[in-house]
């Protein structure tokens, strides 16, 4: 009986904690929050013009839909730097320096973040498929698509695909030298 109520719990799993928005729960506190404070209703300038905004991400859904989508950002050393920068932010808790899964954070999970070095990853994979799981996150993985814009996600791509194995031997080179 047990192992069936343990089945059920597995099989409903990934489809509640899909891409939680989790680095946002530190916005769910009793201080007073921009624009709700007694003073803080401002009217808007007279004459202003409501602006429609952008619109960056037409008919996408979850990360498989995303898996056709093209690169717009050329890998340039620009694009690959500002991913780097992401990347070591928010993917190396996780997924570590090295890109392997050997984050702080994800030695703790049962099941290992994915090695992002791996053959699989680097040249497998579509582009678009990493940055729909980057947007959307994954089982465990939380998604990013609040914290990134599409072209910064693009950019942690480029990083994924052109500099994060170079920079994982660099690492692994290190690491030895220091082990006697
Ligand atoms: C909280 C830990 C965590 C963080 C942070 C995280 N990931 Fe993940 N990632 C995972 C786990 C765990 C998986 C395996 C799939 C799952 O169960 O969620 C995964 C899977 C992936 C995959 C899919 C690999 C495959 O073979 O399907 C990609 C690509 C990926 N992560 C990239 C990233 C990038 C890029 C970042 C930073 C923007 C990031 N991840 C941040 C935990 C994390």
């Amino acid at each position: 009986m047990s192992s069936k109520i343990l089945a059920v719990c597995l099989a409903l799993l990934p489809a509640v904690s899909v891409g939680w928005p989790w680095s946002r729960d530190m916005m769910n506190q009793i201080s007073v929050k921009p624009e709700h404070g007694p003073d803080s209703i401002r009217l808007f300038p007279q004459r202003s013009v409501p602006m429609a905004g952008t619109k960056v991400l037409i008919h996408l859904h979850d990360a498989d839909a995303a898996a056709k989508l093209l690169n717009p950002n050329p890998p340039t050393v620009e694009s690959v730097q500002r991913g780097k920068k992401f990347y070591q932010v928010f993917c190396t808790p996780c997924h570590g320096q090295s890109g392997t899964g050997d984050g702080l954070v994800g030695e703790k999970f049962l099941i290992r973040p994915f090695d992002l070095t791996a053959e699989n990853e680097q040249v497998t994979m579509p582009v678009g498929y990493i940055f729909g799981k980057v947007m959307y996150g994954d089982a465990i993985m939380p998604g990013y698509g609040n914290d990134m814009s599409p072209s910064e996600i693009w950019d942690v791509v480029n990083y994924v695909r052109h500099g994060l194995v170079s920079d994982s031997a660099a690492l692994a080179a290190v690491a030895a030298i220091k082990k006697p």
